[in-house]
């Protein structure tokens, strides 16, 4: 079986594409590390045995915490979000695609596309490093790395398609990444979304509109779906969707599991879901 470093770097060679965060220049494998190639100055990357790689030069700062990405996998794998998956590969170019979630988080939605297509390759992006070392528990075989979605280390024109799935997008960014035809996934929430969640913390449903209408003013939209189900949910479930949602983040854990112990007996899900081109 192939180690979690191996699967990396084999990621890393299907894409082919990655560039020195510093100097730009593409990147080889030395080792266990990543040089740059082509300049007098050899800059280097280690990735560790977690087959984790991370180009940022200094830690920063998420209000995204292990408990919470514990949760989220939990969630994920009971299957709530699998038809927001669906309609994500549903609206994806046809052909073997090159796949960049930015903002990945725990990986799902990236592993969820490459177990289904052997043919494809991915790397999947996030700013917090507890989110890449679950991510790279998965079992597809992607380039995970702890990355700011604002400054990617690829190569122009290196992917078929961007995923931003209810994370904030750098739309310049994303354009010089994508290839020509290239599609840029935006899913983001539609007014019920967690209702039930808002409901018990007292916030009215979420109100629908500005991320829409940025969208429209960045990118053609070319494409689109609305999942909207409602999901009847456990009361362990409840606490793993208390637990697992940015919009608790602020709470103690004492406040987070007071809203726990009254759970709902159901969960909406309503996300929009938009194939975008992002080309002038
Ligand atoms: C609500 S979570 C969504 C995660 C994942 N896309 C999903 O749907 O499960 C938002 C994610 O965006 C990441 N994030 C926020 N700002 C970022 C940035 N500048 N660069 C990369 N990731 C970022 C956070 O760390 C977090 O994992």
């Amino acid at each position: 079986m192939l180690s979690k470093r191996d699967k990396l770097f084999l990621a890393a060679e299907a894409l082919g594409s990655l560039v020195c965060p510093v100097c730009r220049k593409p990147l080889a494998r030395s080792g266990d590390d990543l040089v740059c190639t082509g300049t007098a100055k050899k800059h280097r990357l280690n990735v560790n045995h977690k087959g984790c790689l991370n180009v940022l030069s200094q830690q920063a700062d998420s209000c995204y915490d292990a408990a919470l990405f514990d949760a989220r996998r939990r969630v994920f794998s009971s299957g709530c979000y699998n038809a927001v998956a669906d309609a994500i590969e549903a609206l994806l170019p046809t052909g073997r695609n090159r796949i960049l979630d930015a903002g990945c988080g725990d990986g799902w939605y990236l592993n969820a596309l490459l177990t289904r297509h052997h043919d494809w390759c991915g790397a999947g992006a996030d700013i917090s490093r507890d989110a890449i070392l679950r991510a790279t528990d998965l079992p597809c075989t992607a380039l995970w790395l702890v990355a700011d979605l604002r400054r990617l280390p690829f190569a122009d024109s290196s992917f078929t398609a961007v995923l931003d799935v209810l994370t904030p997008a750098s739309y310049d960014e994303f354009r010089r990444v994508l290839a020509p035809g290239g599609l840029l996934i935006k899913v983001y929430p539609g007014c019920g979304y967690l209702q039930e969640l808002r409901a018990a913390r007292g916030m009215a449903p979420y109100e629908e509109g500005q991320v829409d209408a940025y969208l429209r003013e960045k990118a053609t939209i070319v494409g689109e779906k609305r999942v909207t189900v409602t999901h009847a949910v456990s009361d362990e479930l409840w606490r793993d969707f208390v637990w697992m949602t940015p919009l608790m983040q602020d709470l103690s854990a004492e406040e987070k599991d007071a809203i726990a112990a009254k759970p709902a007996e159901t969960v909406t899900v309503d996300l929009h879901v938009a194939a975008c081109c992002l080309e002038v």
